[in-house]
């Protein structure tokens, strides 16, 4: 959803009539042109500030420019004509109609959307697998207005999973015209908790791998709960809820952001200062993203984001341990690691999941009983692809600790080094430490930054959600082998090819931890490695030594070129859903269904 962001007032057709509205308080719903030239006519889908619909027509007169969703009026001239075409993505490709009456709209735009039920529901029958291979994403998404503002969201609430020591999970329905959804709304536990607006920043990076990679998942939006007691209820609630009673409990982020700046400016406390360190501090307003970070460290406990929903999932930790498939770990573990480490080896560079255990990633099987024909193409054209069928698709979940580095995005939010470093430097609300006898310019510890900067603590587990570390995420390679050894698992054979992997890998003390645990009869656990940068040359395709996820990756490599085989007599007797082909230049990813 684009929103305008320009303060002069713009001319629309509102129904019948003109009105000049306060761009701030109108959403763009749907949004067709990238760069319109200064003649052409727009047609947009708005909602107001109340949620009533509408369309707005801008006449090239008005339309200056639009650069990055900001629309440009021209004062001028407001004799506006009332001309346009409507959302092509339906086939009604060049159409034009005239305003006309507000019966017209009403029955024009109802038909409108009548057809993109019967379109999505012939299409896509199961939004949640479309979701999943990125099928008709937008579509969809549009279908129910992006999801965040929960219009079309229905009673019951669910309140989901088991409550975490970070946080409490809740599972939204939606419905329209027939076409269903789902979405999870993550809330946080205590003030401290792993910060969900940073959490919703690495999701906006992510977004935009979940285009290229199918192991990650969407994130939708973010709230705050209106009140402490809205917070308390949900946060208490087991079970389910009405959709009415979390309605009213939360309020969209951005909108509770600007209610928030304008207390602040009419109350004089809208400032920043430009170094903590500095006495006296130089205080000055804050900027747009001060102020954001400013709000999300003052509420940081009543935070939620709104993330895509993974139907009947798994964590990787039950699908090993339970008896759902007693083949998964012979004959779909490997395929599953190829899936995660594939992409982690890629992003290498720029992203860190760095909570990477056998919760955090969840195993999905789109359709029972059919298989994904997957197919990843690498840059070097040498290199053959990776080919192989899986029933599952593993999907990354909880951001929440994750470093980042969206190279193509400058602003302070584009990386997670920025986004702390701001908050340290020139937010005291994100400064409030002092808890655990830490002094208090330990910044962010009490507003859920606490996974910056470790070393303040001591060893951390070698986490510091600021900078990269390409050895850590191999902590879930660690904990599969680690879990595949138990006793009581015995039964369960793991892949001799899966097994060479885990004799190369050895996770930051484990040799140590190991020998302590046969002494003792104390499990015990890694939490974390240092990076280990240097990558291992490879002898047959096999690196001597796994220490990041590029040797994690190579190594898979090998082994699933290897399993072939076995693979395609595994699958033999099950139907193949599609075919998803994954490409490591970062090239949106295709799937064709069967
Ligand atoms: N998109 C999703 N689809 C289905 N289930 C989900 C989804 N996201 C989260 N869950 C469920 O909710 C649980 C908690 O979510 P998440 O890991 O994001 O929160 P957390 O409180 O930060 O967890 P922790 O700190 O324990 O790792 C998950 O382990 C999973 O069972
Ligand atoms: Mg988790």
């Amino acid at each position: 959803m684009l929103e305008y962001t320009n303060t002069e007032p713009i001319h629309l057709k509102f129904f019948n009539k003109w009105i000049s509205v306060d761009p701030r308080t109108i959403l763009i719903d749907d949004f067709k042109f990238q760069n319109v030239p200064s003649d052409t006519l727009v047609a947009y889908s708005i909602k107001d500030e109340n949620a009533n619909k509408g369309i707005a027509l801008l006449s090239g007169k008005i339309v200056k420019e639009v650069n990055n969703g900001t629309l440009w009026s021209d004062k001028k001239d407001q004799n506006v004509p009332t001309f346009s075409t409507f959302d092509r993505s339906l086939g009604i490709r060049g159409s034009r109609f005239s305003p006309g009456t507000e019966e017209f709209f009403s029955k024009g735009l109802k038909n409108i959307l009548r057809k993109r039920g019967l379109f999505l529901k012939n299409e896509c029958s199961d939004s949640g697998v479309c979701l999943a291979f990125g099928k008709e994403t937008k579509r969809i998404k549009r279908h129910f207005n992006d999801f965040v503002d929960l219009k079309y969201a229905i009673s019951p609430v669910k309140s989901f999973g088991s409550a975490s020591n970070n946080g409490f999970v809740n599972q939204i329905k939606y419905e329209r015209d027939g076409y269903k959804a789902k979405a999870i709304l993550k809330s946080t536990t205590k003030q401290d908790s792993d910060n969900l607006l940073f959490e919703y920043l690495v999701g906006q990076y992510i977004n935009k791998q979940c285009l290229v990679f199918p192991c990650f998942i969407e994130t939708y939006g973010w709230y705050i709960y209106n009140t402490d007691t809205d917070w308390d209820f949900m946060s208490k609630k087991s079970g389910k809820t009405t959709i009415e009673i979390l309605k009213s409990s939360l309020e969209i982020g951005q909108v509770a952001l600007q209610k928030y700046v304008e207390t602040q400016v009419s109350t004089g406390g809208n400032f920043c200062v430009n170094d903590k360190h500095k006495l006296p501090p130089v205080e000055r307003d804050c900027t747009e993203i001060e102020s954001l970070f400013k709000f999300a460290c003052e509420n940081s406990q009543y935070l939620a984001i709104l993330t895509q929903h993974i139907n009947n999932a798994k964590s990787l930790h039950s699908m090993i341990i339970s008896s759902t498939d007693v083949d998964f770990p012979y004959h779909d573990l490997l395929n599953v690691l190829y899936q995660i480490y594939m992409p982690l080896s890629t992003l290498a560079e720029t992203f860190t999941h760095y909570d990477f255990h056998l919760l955090n990633t969840l195993i999905y099987e789109p359709v029972v009983g059919k298989y994904i024909d997957y197919k990843y193409k690498f840059i070097d054209k040498t290199i053959p692809p990776v080919k192989f069928k899986c029933r599952y698709m593993a999907k990354i979940i909880d951001y929440g600790r994750s470093f980042f580095n969206d190279t193509s995005n400058k602003e302070i939010t584009g990386n997670s080094n920025s986004i702390y470093e701001t908050i340290c430097e020139n937010i005291r609300e994100c400064n409030g430490g002092g808890k655990n006898g830490l002094p208090l310019n330990y910044c962010g510890e009490d507003q859920g930054f606490s996974n910056f900067d470790t070393s303040k603590y001591g060893i951390g587990h070698y986490i510091d959600s600021s900078f990269r570390n390409i050895t850590h995420d191999l902590l879930l390679l660690y904990r599969v082998k680690k879990l595949l050894k138990r006793p009581s698992l015995s039964h369960k054979l793991s892949n001799p090819l899966l097994q060479t992997i885990f004799d190369r890998s050895k996770y930051a003390n484990e040799l140590l931890s190991e020998a302590e645990e046969l002494k003792t009869g104390v499990v015990r656990y890694e939490y974390g490695s240092p990076e280990l940068y240097d990558t291992n040359p490879l002898i047959d395709g096999m690196p001597e030594k796994i220490d990041n996820v590029i040797d994690a990756h190579n190594a898979l490599k090998t082994q699933v070129i290897k399993n072939k085989t076995d693979n395609a007599s595994y699958y033999q007797t099950m139907t193949s859903l599609g075919k998803l082909k994954i490409y490591e230049s970062g090239k949106p990813m295709k799937f064709k269904p069967k």
